[in-house]
């Protein structure tokens, strides 16, 4: 699991500030001794997401998502725990060790990097193709399709010559030998006829990874011909169902929503026409793991998919991806044309602009298409579509208002009688159908940690570590009654004895570093919760100290029953019994 050595991973979250980084997502202002503002993981209108620099920990009241430094690039960046750690390295002006690779992991990163080398090479001599004579008829082809100059240099288009074998050739005398090659994407290498291009009289669009690397090909067949587009297979640096063509520059863009298509040239147009936030996936339909390079970038999509029957599909297929991955996404409407690419050639940007601000609530979308399959003409058809519609309220949301919002909708658009419908969506909802989305947006997640599943046992356990770790002077008077065993094995436990280790030594509790002994998302969560306890109103010393004494007695309590249903020794269940007898009779002042 190690992956740079612990005193370095510790070195760069000590000389980080956890305020500092998470100010960069997050608009915090200061309230006592910690930071608030609105969560950047749930939809929130009141701050209850918490920064604390003592503690350089996150936490939000609200969702319960919490952790340290790293965890919160691990979740809203979605990256690595070793991406994390050197995404902060630099900025805090640690050196990372140059980690002495497997012999295995060099070879693996040597290859890749000839990989990125040779795609590399290889874009160059295409765009090099394209700007000469042999390129012509690609020049003509982009031309016709109205790319200016410009555009196709920032998206490095070129075009293959019409050999079989030219860029074969030209990779084997740049010194690339063939057992790289036949992993490149790029040739077949065939033992009995040598080497061949996978792509030859085609105009070429390099593919950029986000950091803007050539890491495939796309290529088009000028004019007609089949397939139109031949796209560079999956290799070692090129993995279809996590690229996204144009992000590289999409990235940067000032715009807060993506504008999601489906070809080369709705991006490349798009771009040109000034939208510099669009993206295609490519090749192929999208997936979760497009979905979650996008949730690193937006939260919110436009679809801007063909307005054909394949499109259709297509956008109907993408919006739950795009759902479950927590992005909200509405629908262009490219009618009269075909997509975004032709839509801008005919009717321009600014048409297309005002088609973005009317953009269809993917919901409403998705009841349109629904009823499409109906025929309205036919009461019995008719009623079947109502009463999908109704279904698709109920089970697409959780709560009463949003089911009532979207109820005045869709009757509203779909001609339906609103009580009815009303009162239909009802009585499922009292059948015991229910929404297939969790309680995970809006602000259902505030009633959900308002009665928090666990029982007041774990309470008790988190709000004495929070307290150790808020007062730990408290902590020789409380070691003396309680110790890491009485703590519910687990997450708790461990924590526990981390905590108690730093107390016994005399040391604050380093909050931070005992998140990173847990890997699950789910356990950081609970480490977030065990710091970040709070005893409510209480103020004055002696409801303190009465609080305290509580929370101590009902630790030891269940600990002392568990341990006799667990059939514990008779020594220590008395030395257990007397303990709590000591702590009855005790007056813990603080
Ligand atoms: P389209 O056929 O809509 O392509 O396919 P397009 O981008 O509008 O192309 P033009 O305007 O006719 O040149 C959409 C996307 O599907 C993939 C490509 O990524 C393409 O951009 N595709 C399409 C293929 O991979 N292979 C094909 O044969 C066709
Ligand atoms: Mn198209």
């Amino acid at each position: 699991m190690a992956i740079y050595p612990e005193e370095v991973v510790e070195e760069v979250r000590n000389r980080t500030n956890i305020v500092d980084v998470i100010s960069q997502y997050v608009n915090l202002q200061k309230k006592g001794s910690q930071y608030f503002g609105l969560c950047p993981f749930h939809n929130e209108k009141t701050g209850s997401f918490s920064v604390s620099p003592q503690k350089q920990m996150y936490y939000c009241f609200g969702c319960g998502k919490g952790g340290n430094v790293f965890s919160f690039l691990m979740d809203y960046e979605n990256m690595t725990f070793k991406e994390a750690v050197e995404e902060l390295a630099p900025r805090c002006g640690v050196t990372l060790p140059q980690r002495e690779l497997t012999a295995q992991e060099r070879q693996r990163a040597d290859r890749r990097s000839r990989l990125f080398e040779i795609n590399k090479d290889a874009a160059a001599y295409y765009y090099k193709m394209l700007r000469s004579d042999a390129g012509k008829q690609a020049m003509e082809y982009f031309t016709k399709r109205e790319l200016t100059p410009d555009t196709m240099h920032k998206f490095g288009l070129g075009c293959t010559s019409k050999y079989s074998d030219s860029l074969y050739k030209y990779l084997r005398e740049k010194g690339y030998d063939d057992n790289i090659l036949k992993d490149c994407g790029l040739v077949t290498i065939d033992e009995k006829r040598g080497g061949h291009d996978k792509f030859w009289n085609r105009a070429m669009f390099p593919i950029f990874d986000a950091n803007g690397k050539v890491v495939a090909f796309g290529g088009r067949v000028m004019g007609d011909g089949e397939p139109k587009y031949l796209n560079s297979p999956e290799t070692e640096i090129f993995n279809k169902s996590k690229t996204l063509f144009g992000l590289y520059f999409a990235r940067k863009t000032r715009r807060e929503q993506f504008i999601l298509c489906e070809g080369y040239m709705d991006v490349i147009s798009l771009h040109q026409a000034g939208f510099d936030n669009a993206v295609a996936s490519l090749g192929t339909a999208l997936t979760e793991g497009h979905a979650g390079m996008l949730k690193r970038y937006v939260k919110d999509v436009y679809l801007s998919y063909d307005s054909d029957g394949a499109g259709q599909k297509a956008a109907l297929r993408a919006i739950p991806i795009l759902k479950n991955a927590g992005i909200s996404c509405r629908i262009i409407n490219m009618s009269p044309y075909k997509d975004p690419d032709e839509f801008i050639k005919n009717l321009g940007a600014e048409e297309y602009e005002k088609r973005i601000q009317n953009a269809e609530n993917s919901f409403m979308y998705q009841v349109r298409m629904l009823q499409n399959n109906y025929d309205m003409t036919d009461p019995e058809k008719k009623s079947d579509f109502q009463k999908e519609a109704a279904r698709m309220i109920v089970m697409e949301f959780p709560t009463q208002l949003e089911r009532e919002n979207y109820t005045e909708s869709v009757a509203a658009k779909f001609n339906i009688p609103k009580d009815a419908l009303a009162k239909y969506i009802l009585e499922l909802g009292q059948s015991g159908i229910t929404a297939r989305r969790e309680l995970g947006s809006g602000d259902d997640y505030q009633k959900k940690s308002l009665k928090p599943k666990d029982d007041g046992m774990k309470m008790s356990q988190r709000l004495l570590l929070t307290w150790l770790v808020e007062t730990p002077d408290v902590y020789p008077k409380i070691s003396l009654y309680v110790n890491p065993e009485d703590f519910e094995a687990g997450v708790y436990r461990t924590v526990a004895e981390e905590v108690f280790k730093y107390c016994d030594e005399g040391n604050p509790v380093d909050t931070a570093r005992i998140v990173d002994l847990f890997m699950e998302d789910e356990e950081r969560k609970t480490v977030a919760a065990l710091f970040n306890t709070t005893v409510g109103e209480l103020t004055d010393n002696s409801d303190l100290s009465k609080a305290l004494k509580e929370t101590l007695l009902r630790i030891k309590k269940n600990s002392l029953e568990l341990a006799q249903k667990n059939g514990a020794d008779l020594k220590s269940l008395v030395e257990g019994k007397k303990t709590l007898q000591r702590l009855e009779r005790l007056d813990i002042s603080l």
